[in-house]
């Protein structure tokens, strides 16, 4: 329909002279519309029209209330309703979900919306598809600016996630936070629903806990670094990270806890990029891996021997070791001495007593709590519990692996520049060493040696 208000002639006389003096002549039986007086012409020449405009039909918004149009001062026409009810006249009436936009509560639709159309964008939006400079004439565009910007953010992309309008979700939001993150981030969705280990924060609360939805100060939109955001709900780590006396380096690089663990979920325990073992060696499987602190290729004492020591069975390096720090030397879950001899004091071995028998070291006669003996002497006790120079467990024992039965060290232990083997052999009721220590004893547990002959 076309927009006869009920005018008066001399409102279209006194256009037609204007247009008459432009020599301007559009057909006369058009002049009696509003735009194609050329008056509001413009109107009708949006790329975006709203379709009543582009209908002309201005009278289902504008109803003349003075005769004389247009009028020097004032207007010869008001709108028929009202802020929103204007507009829900034809469109379906908001604020019947959780959240409402405050200006849309406000019936402000004219604050985003221009009534007639748009020569930029769709909706009578006055940008195209990047909504940010409309959102940001009330919002403070440092939520946007960040560091880090979110892609779908970085242009403009608003609306596919919140409703401009009103949502079921709080922040307008048109999906349950998680669920809306993962309707991109699909492979998320998929890690998480098919993964065996995936992380409690990830499952039972919202991605938005440690990530920013628009931009963000630290890589990958996190709310702060990776470091103090993983502390902030493992408080014990960080604690074990700070204040150990042996501190791992792993844990000081720039990937922080992420040089081990992945966040969200992963094939293996406790979220690790890799089984353990290979998580271990991928560091500590090289020579000379450390300048300042030269290390021991873990590789080359497994590889390939006959016996592992038990939790190794397993590639649990920390069984025996904590990952994150520890006040033990190399990182030891419980006390073990460092060096070669050192005088005995009851808890220097708490650490290898912990899976052992706890009463290998304590008698000097026993006839059940080690194999290690002439008849009932304990030769453990012998070696170890000694005030002023007992020897660590480690003069005999491998830590890791071996090719001689019950760990016993091939190569035997640094003593200095030297390695001091133990051509430790086994039989049936005893066994025999030759160790660079001492000439070649035996001992028999049924057929004790008498060591004084
Ligand atoms: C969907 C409702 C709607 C329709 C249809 C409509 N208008 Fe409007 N128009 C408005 C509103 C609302 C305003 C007030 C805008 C403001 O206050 O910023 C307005 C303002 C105007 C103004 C004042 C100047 C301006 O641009 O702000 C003119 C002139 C105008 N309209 C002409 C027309 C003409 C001519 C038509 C038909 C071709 C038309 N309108 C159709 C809603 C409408
Ligand atoms: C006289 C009826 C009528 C009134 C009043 C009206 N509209 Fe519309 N509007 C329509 C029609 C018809 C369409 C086209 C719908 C379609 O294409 O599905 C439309 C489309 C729209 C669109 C989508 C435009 C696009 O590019 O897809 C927006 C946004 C809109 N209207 C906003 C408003 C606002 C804001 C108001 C109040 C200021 C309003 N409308 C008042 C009839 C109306
Ligand atoms: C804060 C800005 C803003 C306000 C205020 C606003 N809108 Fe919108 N509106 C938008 C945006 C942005 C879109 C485009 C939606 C999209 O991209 O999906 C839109 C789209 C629309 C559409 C067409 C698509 C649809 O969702 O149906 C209609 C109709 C509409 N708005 C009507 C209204 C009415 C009526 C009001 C007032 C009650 C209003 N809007 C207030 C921003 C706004
Ligand atoms: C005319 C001003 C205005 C414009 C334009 C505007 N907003 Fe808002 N918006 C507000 C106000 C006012 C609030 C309420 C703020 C508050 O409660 O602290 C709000 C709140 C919000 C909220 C939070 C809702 C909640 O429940 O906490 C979101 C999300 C939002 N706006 C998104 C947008 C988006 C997206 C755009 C652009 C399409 C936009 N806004 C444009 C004024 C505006
Ligand atoms: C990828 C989805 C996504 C995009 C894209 C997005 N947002 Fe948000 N927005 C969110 C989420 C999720 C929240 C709620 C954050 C929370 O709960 O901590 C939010 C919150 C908000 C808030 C409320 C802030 C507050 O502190 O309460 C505003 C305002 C807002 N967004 C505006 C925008 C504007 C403007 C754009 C476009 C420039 C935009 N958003 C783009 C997901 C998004
Ligand atoms: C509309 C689709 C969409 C939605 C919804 C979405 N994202 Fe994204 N996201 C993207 C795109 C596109 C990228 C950039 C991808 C790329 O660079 O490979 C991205 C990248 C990211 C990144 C990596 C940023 C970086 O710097 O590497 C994170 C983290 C992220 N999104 C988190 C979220 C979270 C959290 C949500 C929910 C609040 C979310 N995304 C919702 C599309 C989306
Ligand atoms: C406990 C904190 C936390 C939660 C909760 C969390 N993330 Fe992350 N996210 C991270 C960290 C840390 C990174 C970077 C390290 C990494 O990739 O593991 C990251 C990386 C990402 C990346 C970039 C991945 C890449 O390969 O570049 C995306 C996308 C992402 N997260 C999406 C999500 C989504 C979607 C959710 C919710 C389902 C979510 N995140 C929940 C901490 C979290
Ligand atoms: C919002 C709190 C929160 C944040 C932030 C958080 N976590 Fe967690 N994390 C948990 C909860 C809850 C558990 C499960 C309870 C538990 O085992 O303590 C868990 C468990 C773990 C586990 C053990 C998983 C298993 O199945 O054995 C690891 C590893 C872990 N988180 C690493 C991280 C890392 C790395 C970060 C930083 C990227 C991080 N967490 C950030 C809450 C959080
Ligand atoms: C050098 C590799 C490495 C680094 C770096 C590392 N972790 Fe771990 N983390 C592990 C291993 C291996 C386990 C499994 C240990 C176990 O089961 O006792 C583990 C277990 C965990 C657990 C679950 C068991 C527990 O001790 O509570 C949490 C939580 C955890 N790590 C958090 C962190 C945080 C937070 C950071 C960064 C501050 C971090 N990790 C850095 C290797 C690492
Ligand atoms: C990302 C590389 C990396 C990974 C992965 C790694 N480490 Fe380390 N580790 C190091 C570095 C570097 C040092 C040397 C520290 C130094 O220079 O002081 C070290 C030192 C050690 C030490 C000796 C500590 C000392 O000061 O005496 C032990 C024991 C150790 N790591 C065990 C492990 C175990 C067990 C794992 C697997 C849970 C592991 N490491 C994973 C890099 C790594
Ligand atoms: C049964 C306990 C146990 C297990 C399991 C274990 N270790 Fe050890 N590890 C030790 C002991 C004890 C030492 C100290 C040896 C010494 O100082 O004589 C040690 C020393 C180390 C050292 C320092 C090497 C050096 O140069 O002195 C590294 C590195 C190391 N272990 C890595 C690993 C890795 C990687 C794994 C898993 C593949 C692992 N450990 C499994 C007990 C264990
Ligand atoms: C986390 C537990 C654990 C710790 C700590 C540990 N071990 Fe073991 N050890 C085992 C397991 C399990 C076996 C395999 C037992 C078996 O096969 O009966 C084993 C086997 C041995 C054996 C071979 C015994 C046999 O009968 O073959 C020796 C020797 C040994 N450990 C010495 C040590 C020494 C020395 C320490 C301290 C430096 C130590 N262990 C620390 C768990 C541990
Ligand atoms: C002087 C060498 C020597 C020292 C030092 C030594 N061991 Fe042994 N250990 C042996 C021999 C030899 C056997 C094998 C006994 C047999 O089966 O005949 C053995 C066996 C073991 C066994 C297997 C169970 C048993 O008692 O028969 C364990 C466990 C063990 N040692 C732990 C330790 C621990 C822990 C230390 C340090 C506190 C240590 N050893 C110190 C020589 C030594």
């Amino acid at each position: 329909m076309s927009c006869l208000f009920p005018v008066a002639k001399i409102t279209v006389l006194s256009c037609l002279i204007i247009l008459i003096s432009l020599w301007f002549l559009p057909a006369v039986s058009f002049a009696e519309t509003c735009s194609t007086t050329n008056c509001h012409a413009d109107l009708l020449q949006m790329t975006y029209g709203h379709s009543p405009v582009v209908e002309e039909d201005c009278s289902s918004c504008h109803e003349q209330i003075q005769e004389q149009h247009p009028l020097e001062e004032g207007s010869s026409f008001q709108l028929v309703e009202e802020g929103a009810k204007l507009c829900y006249q034809c469109h379906d009436q908001y604020g019947r979900k959780l959240t409402v936009h405050s200006p849309v509560a406000e019936g402000d639709c004219l604050d985003c919306h221009n009534p007639h159309g748009s020569n930029v964008g769709r909706f009578l939006l006055p940008v195209d598809h990047n909504l940010t400079e409309l959102c940001t004439e009330c919002h403070d565009s440092d939520l946007f600016t960040n560091k880090v910007i979110h892609g779908p953010t970085a242009s403009g992309a608003c609306t596919q996630c919140h409703d401009p309008h009103e949502a079921n979700q709080p922040k307008l939001l048109k999906k349950p936070s998680q669920e809306l993150c993962t309707s991109c981030h699909t492979e998320i969705a998929e890690g998480l629903a098919n993964s065996p280990v995936v992380h409690a924060a990830v499952k039972d609360s919202s991605c938005t806990d440690c990530h920013n939805p628009h931009s963000a100060p630290a890589a990958k939109l996190l709310q702060k670094d990776i470091e103090s955001l993983c502390m902030d709900c493992h408080a014990d780590v960080g604690r074990t990270a700070q204040k150990a006396k042996v501190k791992h380096a792993a844990m000081y690089r720039p990937e922080k806890c992420g040089a081990c663990h992945v966040t969200h979920f992963s094939q293996y325990p406790a979220l690790l990029a890799m089984p353990e073992q290979n998580l271990c060696l991928s560091c500590h499987g090289k020579d000379d891996y450390s300048k300042s602190n030269p290390l021991n290729n873990i590789a080359k004492e497994i590889e390939g021997k006959k016996f592992l020591h038990g939790p190794l069975q397993e590639g649990k390096c920390s069984a025996c070791h904590n990952p994150h720090g520890s006040d033990n030397t190399r990182l030891l879950k419980g006390a073990y001495p460092k060096s070669f001899y050192l005088p005995y004091t009851t808890g220097s071995y708490d650490f290898c007593l912990e899976c052992h028998d706890k009463n290998l070291l304590r008698f000097a006669e026993t006839s059940i709590y080690t194999e290690f003996r002439n008849g009932k002497q304990n030769l453990h006790y012998l070696h170890v519990v000694n005030k002023y120079k007992g020897r660590s467990c480690r003069a005999c024992h491998e830590p890791h692996a071996s090719n001689l039965k019950k760990l016993m060290s091939e190569e035997g232990a640094k003593f200095g520049d030297w390695r001091i083997p133990t051509r430790f052999i086994k039989t049936d009721t005893g066994g025999s060493c030759s160790p660079g220590c001492h000439q070649t004893y035996d001992y028999d547990r049924e057929a004790p040696v008498d060591y004084q002959k």
